[in-house]
Parts: structure tokens; sequence; C-alpha cells
């Protein structure tokens, strides 16, 4: 099993800053210095990883906070950075968490939450590598019981060599999917039986349900099957033999520590201004509980200790009503490096709806398509919608692009009603007319926007 080693090593194929941006401009309209800044910061865990001497240990991550109004993209970057990282990533609502000693998940559950996906996403390279010959024990296992294997005789031995190739290949054609085969195979633990815990197991990072699970001994049972259904079965069984999970779980625990990445949004809720509401104690307890982790620490998981002290941390908030002052100075050093989103404005409404690979428009013209109805935006149509919200936004509230998704509904209301029956026309132009026409009288009236758009 000498090929399924861990590398403890970083992948060379990851992203340069500038490969970055580039494939978060493709969902991400503006905010340049955001997208620059994560960019930066992705790629720096790297570079650290090829530090060589005790320089690199002396590293410690640039944590940063992204600041913006509410529906500019700060949720948006973190999640098309998720795709991006190539390393374990979670991303995090930090009003989630509550202080410990109270009922609730503890920060420290975003530690092992890390960790549990990076054993996932090691495991899945190990399984992609070793699929083939899972695949190939499987169907060796299967062709044991169609043609038992005869070891005396030289002679029969080639003929059972012969004809075992001969099954193989139909197995593989799916010529035998419907035949049936005798199996003895391991039936699961007490299987959807939800098993509670008492209080706090879960920050103890131990696992009730699989404790259980592996403390039952593991029945096999015989029964008939289908090859087709016996295949998956038996490819699954010999892909667990052949990962070696303490390897797994060795180098999930590198690369969490090493270039984990948590991004933890909506930290601005966690900061209290000195207005006296309710809920204080327990908001900045979980901004003091968030010290040692970000300044790193050793979190227990279930899979060993975590140490934090080189993950890099995203928070990012609309500090609306709070500032990052309001943050406890403590957490404030702690973050570095501040970038600033900005508003989006009636040109960025524009190419937010055209230019986005799930763009609003394109996601309504594939919905309608299904109907055999065409939507067609005209330039000046588009303009006139990046107007309207532009305006509302201004007149009423600011809540940036989610603008556009409230217009957009309002907009296509009766078209997607109508659809596919009783629309006059099949191809649909939205042009500036058909847009003035239908939110107009809407979007100049400030009550009447104030409720509907
Ligand atoms: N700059 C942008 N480019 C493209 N789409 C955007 C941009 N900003 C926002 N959007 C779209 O608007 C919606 C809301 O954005 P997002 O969730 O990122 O807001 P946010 O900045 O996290 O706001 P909040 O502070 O309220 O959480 C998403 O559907 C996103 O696709
Ligand atoms: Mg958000």
């Amino acid at each position: 099993m000498s090929n399924l080693e861990p590398k403890l090593t970083i992948p060379q194929d990851i992203l340069t800053p500038k490969q970055i941006v580039t494939e978060l401009n493709k969902y991400i309209i503006g905010q340049d210095n955001a997208k620059k800044a994560v960019a930066i910061a992705l790629r720096n865990r790297w570079r650290r990883q090829n530090v060589e001497g005790d320089i690199r240990q002396e590293i410690m991550p640039n944590n940063i906070i992204l600041i913006g109004p509410t529906g500019v993209g700060k949720t948006e970057i973190a999640r098309r950075l998720a795709k991006l990282a190539g390393a374990p990533f979670i991303k995090v609502e930090a009003t989630k968490y509550t202080e410990v000693g109270y009922v609730g998940r503890d920060v420290e559950s975003m530690i092992r939450d890390l960790m549990e996906s990076a054993v996932k996403m090691v495991k899945e390279e190990q399984e992609e590598k070793i699929k083939t010959k899972a695949e190939k024990n499987a169907e060796d296992r299967i062709l044991n019981i169609l043609i038992p294997p005869v070891k005396d005789d030289d002679a029969e031995e080639e003929d059972n060599k012969e004809t075992r190739e001969k099954f193989r290949a139909m197995l593989r054609n799916g010529i035998m999917d419907d035949r049936e085969i005798e199996l003895e195979i391991t039936q699961q633990g007490p299987n959807g039986m939800a098993v509670m815990g008492p209080m706090g197991m879960d920050d103890m990072g131990i696992n009730i349900q699989e404790m259980l699970g592996n403390m039952m001994p593991k029945k096999r049972k015989k029964r008939k099957i289908k090859v087709k259904d016996a295949l998956p079965l038996l490819i699954k069984e010999e892909a667990d033999k052949l990962i070696d999970m303490d390897a797994v779980l060795k180098e999930a625990l590198y690369r969490t520590e090493n270039s984990g990445i948590v991004f933890i949004d909506e930290i601005d809720k966690v900061a209290v201004s000195n207005s006296k509401s309710g809920g204080e104690v327990s908001r900045e307890g979980v901004q003091r509980d968030l010290l040692p982790i970000v300044e790193g620490s050793a979190v227990n998981t279930k899979h060993g200790i975590v140490h934090t002290d080189h993950i890099l941390f995203i928070a990012s908030g609309a500090f609306h009503v709070s500032k990052p002052s309001d943050l406890i100075p403590e957490l404030q050093g702690r973050f570095p490096i501040r970038v600033e989103l900005n508003s989006l404005s009636e040109e960025d409404f524009v190419k937010i709806l055209t230019v986005p690979e799930n763009a609003l428009i394109k996601q309504y013209q594939a919905l309608l398509e299904t109907e055999g109805v065409a939507l067609v935006f005209d330039e000046s149509g588009i303009k006139q919608i990046a107007q309207t919200a532009a305006h509302v936004n201004e007149e009423v509230t600011n809540i940036g692009a989610r603008r556009l998704h409230t217009i957009l509904t309002t907009l296509l209301e009766d078209i997607l009603f109508n659809a596919p029956g009783d629309l006059e026309d099949m191809n649909t132009a939205i042009d500036e007319k058909f847009v003035r026409d239908h939110l107009d009288p809407i979007a100049t009236s400030s009550d009447l926007s104030k409720y509907i758009l």
C-alpha cells in the first residue's frame, strides 16, 4: 500500500493570485480589492509551505476582514473561493455559535468541521487513485462466485483462466447485469437510529453514534442479489480495504493545520455597539472564545489534536450597525488586513445582470426555455432594470445586488404565471418600454416600492 502513503506536501497545481482573481471575475463584478486580498492570502499559504527551514514556522497567516454594505458580494466571494481553494475550507456564520457553557455550538467546533472537510477531501482523492484496483477486485470476487477458480490441474487452470476473462468482458459489457448471485455482504449497524449522547459530547469531539456503530459486531449475511446491484457494494468494500485510513487522517491533519481556511461570515453580528441590547454577554463571549482559536491553540477533534496557529481566517460583515471597532480589541488586532467592498452602482448592476455565468437573466431564460418561451433582453431593457434597481436602492434601502432579484421577479411575474398556455407571444422582448410599463408605477411610488420591490 506504499503508493497510498500521504504526501504531506502541497499540490503544486494551485492557482496563482491572478488566476484566482480571473476565476472570481466569472461570478463577482467589481470588488477588486477584496478579490486581490483573498487571492494573495490563498497563495501565501502555498508559498509558506514551500519555504525551507525554521522561518517557515514563523510565518503567520494575515487574517482578513471584508467589510461592506449588504448585498455587495461578501458571501458570494466566500462561496466561490471555496471551490478554488484546493485546501480544506469551510464557511461558517458567526451567529451560529454560542459561548462555551451555553447551549449551542461552541466556536471550537468550526475547527472540527474544518478537519472533517479535510478528511473527506483526502479520502476522495485516495478513492479516485485506487478506483481501478477496487473495481478489479470487486469483479474478481464476482467471478470467483460465477466460476470458482481451480488449482490442482494445470490444463484445467488455463481453461479456467480463459473462461474468467471471457466472463470479465461480459461483466463489463453489462451482459451479466441481471444474473443473480449469492453473496455475503456486511450489514450496516443499526441504521438511521439517532443516538443522543449526553450534552456536551459533541464538544469533546466524540461521536456516540460512531462509537456504538464500531462496538456492534458487523453482521455478514448471505443473500441473493443481482450482479449490477452487487458490484457497487463490492467496490465500496474493496475500496475501504485498500484505503489506509491512518494515512488519510495523517494527511488530513497536516493539510488542516497548514493550509486550512475558515471563512467566518456575519462577524459584525457578534460585535456589539454600546447600545444596551440583550444577549450582549453571550456575543462578547463568542468573540472571546474566538480569540485563542484565531491566535493559535490546540483543538481536540475526534481525529486528533489540531493546532490552529497557521489556519487562515477570513471574516466578513456588513458592519452597518456595529463597527469593526466594536469588536473586542484583541480580536480586531488578530485581523490585520481590512478590505472594504464598495456599494454597487447602476453600471455594476448592468454587468451583474449579464456577465456572471450564473447571471440572473440567464437563470430566468433557462427557466422559461423549458416552457418553450424565449426571453430576449435587449440592451435598453437591461439598462432600465439596472437604473430602477439603483433608484429603489437609493430611495428605499440599499440592499445591493439583492434588489435585482426582487425587481426581476416582479418584472417577470406575469410571464412566469401565464407560461406556457396563456402567453400572447412565445418570444417576449424585454426592452425599455416593457420594463417601464411594468416597473415605473411601482418604482416611482415609494410607498409601493417599500412593499413590493
Ligand atoms: N459584486 C457582485 N457581483 C455579482 N453578483 C453579486 C455581487 N454582489 C452581490 N451579488 C449577488 O447578490 C446576492 C447577494 O450577495 P451576497 O450574498 O454576497 O451579499 P453579502 O455581501 O454577503 O451581504 P450581507 O452582508 O447581507 O450578507 C448574491 O446572489 C450575489 O450573487
Ligand atoms: Mg453575506
